[in-house]
Parts: structure tokens; sequence; C-alpha cells
């Protein structure tokens, strides 16, 4: 298998905040392996660009990824000052492992990392103490998961109402619908547009990469 690596800058020249971090760049290591988390998906630098959009909301905020694989949206927010845990499931030891590569490359050793599987009450998700957002990029792709993801953000709902759950998705098969487990969890879900934060299709490269352009993507932002 392939070791490599891949940067991404994340730049806002409008950005009109004194404190704002106008440029960022981020290093991930990756993986040419066909499991899933060991390379980064089109989705996550769009999450990322949102996160950097709003990073004075996100600034000094807790904020826990699950199925971070290579973690570029979570490597984000915790350079923007986020308080963060990174996760993926206790099963899948390389992609822990490469949380913690992506955490190294960007000289991050203040990052928390956890197994944390979907759909299991296990003792890291019950410590799992004052979560302001939730984020996730492409974790909705097998329908068999949906439940258990949708179980988990609930559960962390429960026992934090204030949080927000952000997660961006790539379509694959527009027949796949997460209403129902919306309705049965009582969540309530709003489309955020891309364009509000210049990751629609107009900009062809996000985060300095042009994958995301290529795929169609939602982001969807999930609360009680
Ligand atoms: C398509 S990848 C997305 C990875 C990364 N978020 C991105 O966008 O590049 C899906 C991720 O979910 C993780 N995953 C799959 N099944 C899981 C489960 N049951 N519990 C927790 N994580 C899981 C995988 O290991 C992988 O890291």
């Amino acid at each position: 298998m392939m070791e490599t690596s891949k940067r991404f800058t994340f730049q806002n020249d409008n950005a009109d905040h004194i404190l704002e971090i106008n440029k960022l760049e981020v290093i991930i290591p990756e993986i040419v392996d066909p499991q899933y988390g060991m390379f980064t998906w089109p989705s996550a630098p769009v999450l990322a660009q949102y996160l950097f959009h709003h990073q004075h909301v996100i600034r000094r905020k807790t904020i826990l990824e699950l199925g971070s694989g290579t973690s570029l949206a979570g490597v984000v927010a915790a350079k923007l000052g986020a308080c963060v845990t990174l996760s993926d499931a206790k099963q899948y030891t390389n992609c822990l492992q490469n949380c913690r590569k992506s955490c190294e490359a960007n000289g991050l050793n203040d990052v928390n990392i956890i197994p944390l599987t979907w759909g299991k009450v296990t003792p890291e998700l019950i410590q799992l103490k004052n979560i302001d957002f939730i984020i996730a990029s492409d974790c909705f792709y097998d329908k068999t998961d949906f439940e258990d993801i949708l179980f988990t953000v609930a559960f962390i709902l429960k026992e934090n109402p204030h949080a927000v759950f952000l997660t961006t998705y790539q379509v694959r098969d527009c027949n796949l619908s997460i209403e129902e487990l919306l309705y049965k969890w009582q969540l309530k879900c709003i489309e955020i547009p891309l364009a509000e934060f210049n990751a629609d299709n107009t900009n062809s490269l996000i985060g300095g990469d042009n994958m995301s352009a290529k795929h169609l993507i939602q982001m969807f932002q999930i609360s009680k």
C-alpha cells in the first residue's frame, strides 16, 4: 500500500473579522487502500470549508467528529482553535492510526482520538461531555448504517441538547433518505446551501482541490 499526503488550502480573502485566519494550510497523510477511511473523500473539503468560513463560531467550542478517517474536517477545526475529538470505528484500528498521523502532520498534540462505533453504547460514548458540535463527512453512504449513525447522534444530542450535528453527504443514490429515521429519533434537519460558504459548483477548488466539485454534495444541520 502506498503512503502519500495531500495538502489542502482554505482561503477567504473577504474575511471581515479582525481575528479571522484568512488562509489555512493542512497536510493530510493518506494511504492508497480500498478501505474507506484511508483517504480523503470529496465531502470532507466541503465540511472543512464550512468550518473555515464559520471559524468565529467554532473557536473554543467542543467538537466531536464521527467516522473521521483521514480527519480533514476535524484537523481544520482544531487548527482554528476548537477542542476536537476525532473518532472512528473501534475495529478500524488503521483508521484510528490515520487520525493520529493527520494530527501529527499538522502539529496538533491536544486532539483526543477515540474508538466510537456508530450504534453502540460504550464507555467512550457515555464519557463524552459538553459537546457543541458533532461533525461528519461522507458517513451516510451505506443505508444499513444510517440508523446506527442517527442513534449515536440522538444519544449525544440528548445529553447535549444545545449541540448540532453538521454533516456533508455525497449523493450517490437519490432514492436514499433519512427522513423516517429523523422522525423516529425526533430530530430536525435543515439543508445548508453550499453557496453560503463558497463551496457550490461555481467554485472548482474547494480547499485548493478539485475533487469536491466533481460530485454532488449536500450539507445538513441536524438538531433536536
Ligand atoms: C467514506 S469514509 C469518510 C471518511 C472521512 N470522514 C472523509 O470524509 O474523508 C467513512 C468513514 O466512516 C468510518 N466508519 C465506517 N463504519 C463505521 C462505524 N460502524 N462506526 C464508526 N465509523 C465507521 C470509516 O472507517 C471511515 O473512516
